[in-house]
C-alpha cells in the first residue's frame, strides 16, 4: 500500500469571480450546457456549479467517450435522467453526437418552445451556456458544432463586454463560460483523478506514485485489461512491485537488475492517457453516486 501521508499538493482554485461572472449571465440564457470527461463524470465538475445555476434547465454532455467504457457511460446517462438531468454521450474528436445535442436543447427546452410559440415570437433563438472546467473539451465542443465558419459576436448590446458568444445557425445561440471553473482541487482524489487523464500536469506531482494509484485503481476496476495488455498473470499486492513487475515486462531495468520505476510509471500514464489499454471510466455510477 502506498503511504497516505504522501499527498499532492495543489494551488487553490478562485472561483468567487466566475461564480458572479456565471450569475450574472444566468438572465441571459435559456439552458446551461455543461461538459465534463467521461471517464472521470465526478472530478471534471465544479463542485459548486449546480448551486451556481439552479433551476436553470441543466444538460450534461459526457465528452471524450471514445476513451470511456461504453456501459458505464450508459450509466451515467441513466443516473442523471433518474435525477432529472439529461444527458448525451459526445465525442468531440470524432465528432459523434455532436448532431444530438441542438435536438436534446430543443427537448429540454420544449415548453420554453411552446411559449414562444404562442406569443408569436417565432426566430428568438435558444441561448445556452456552455461550462466545463478546462481541458474537458470546452473548445473542441464548441469548433466542432459552430463549424468551421464558427461565427463569434461579441459586445451585443446588453451584453457584457468580453463574452463570447457563438451564432451556431437561426435557431441556437451558445454562450462560453464567463470565467474559468475550477474542479474540487482541494479533493486529494479529484486531483489525481485529473492528474490521470492529463488534465492536470505531471509537474505538479509525482509520477510514480501518480501510477501507483493508478495501477491500484486499474487492477480494481479493469484486471482483464491490464492483463492482456501487459501480459501479467497476477497483480502483486503492493502497488509499487506491480509497477516493477509492469516495467519488468517490458524490459525496463536498470543497472543491479532493478526496475526502472520512473520509466515504467511514465509508459503506464501515457498509455492509460492514449487509451492504448483500453476504453476505461475510472468512476463509475456504483461508487460515487
Ligand atoms: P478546453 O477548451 O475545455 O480546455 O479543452 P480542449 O477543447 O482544448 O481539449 C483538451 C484536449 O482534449 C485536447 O487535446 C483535445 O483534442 C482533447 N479532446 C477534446 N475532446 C475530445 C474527445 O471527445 N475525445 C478525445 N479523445 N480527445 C478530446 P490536446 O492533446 O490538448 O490537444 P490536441 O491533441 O487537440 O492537439
Amino acid at each position: 500500500m502506498i503511504d497516505n501521508s504522501q499527498t499532492i499538493q495543489w494551488f487553490p482554485g478562485h472561483m468567487a469571480k466566475t461564480r458572479r461572472k456565471i450569475s450574472e449571465q444566468l438572465k441571459l440564457i435559456d439552458a446551461v450546457a455543461e461538459i465534463v470527461d467521461a471517464r472521470i463524470p465526478v472530478s471534471s465538475r465544479n463542485p459548486e456549479l449546480n448551486e451556481i445555476i439552479g433551476d436553470k434547465p441543466h444538460i450534461i454532455l459526457l465528452n471524450k467517450c471514445d476513451m470511456a467504457d461504453d456501459a458505464a457511460t450508459k450509466k451515467w446517462i441513466e443516473f442523471y435522467k433518474s435525477q432529472g438531468i439529461f444527458a448525451i454521450p459526445i465525442d468531440c474528436k470524432n465528432g459523434k453526437g455532436i448532431n444530438a445535442f441542438k435536438d436534446t436543447v430543443k427537448t429540454v427546452l420544449t415548453d420554453k418552445l411552446q411559449s414562444y410559440r404562442e406569443k408569436g415570437m417565432v426566430g428568438k433563438p435558444l441561448r445556452v451556456m456552455v461550462v466545463g472546467i478546462p481541458n474537458v473539451g470546452k473548445s473542441s465542443f464548441i469548433n466542432r458544432i459552430a463549424g468551421g465558419g464558427r461565427a463569434k459576436v461579441e459586445n451585443r448590446p446588453g451584453v457584457t463586454r468580453g463574452n463570447q458568444w457563438f451564432t451556431i445557425d437561426k435557431e441556437l445561440e451558445l454562450l462560453d463560460t464567463p470565467g474559468v471553473l475550477w474542479p474540487k482541487f482541494e479533493d486529494k482524489t479529484v486531483g489525481e483523478h485529473l492528474g490521470f487523464t492529463g488534465a492536470v500536469t505531471d509537474r505538479i506531482m509525482d509520477t510514480e506514485l501518480l501510477a501507483m494509484r493508478l495501477l491500484e485503481l486499474l487492477i480494481l476496476l479493469y484486471p482483464e485489461l491490464l492483463k492482456e495488455r501487459y501480459k501479467m498473470s497476477e497483480f502483486p499486492e503492493d502497488s509499487y512491485d506491480a509497477l516493477c513487475l509492469l516495467g519488468k515486462k517490458r524490459g525496463m531495468m536498470i543497472r543491479g537488475g532493478e526496475t526502472d520505476t520512473e520509466r515504467a510509471a511514465a509508459m503506464l500514464l501515457e498509455e492509460y492517457r492514449n487509451c492504448k489499454i483500453g476504453k476505461i471510466t475510472l468512476e463509475r455510477v456504483e461508487e460515487n453516486a
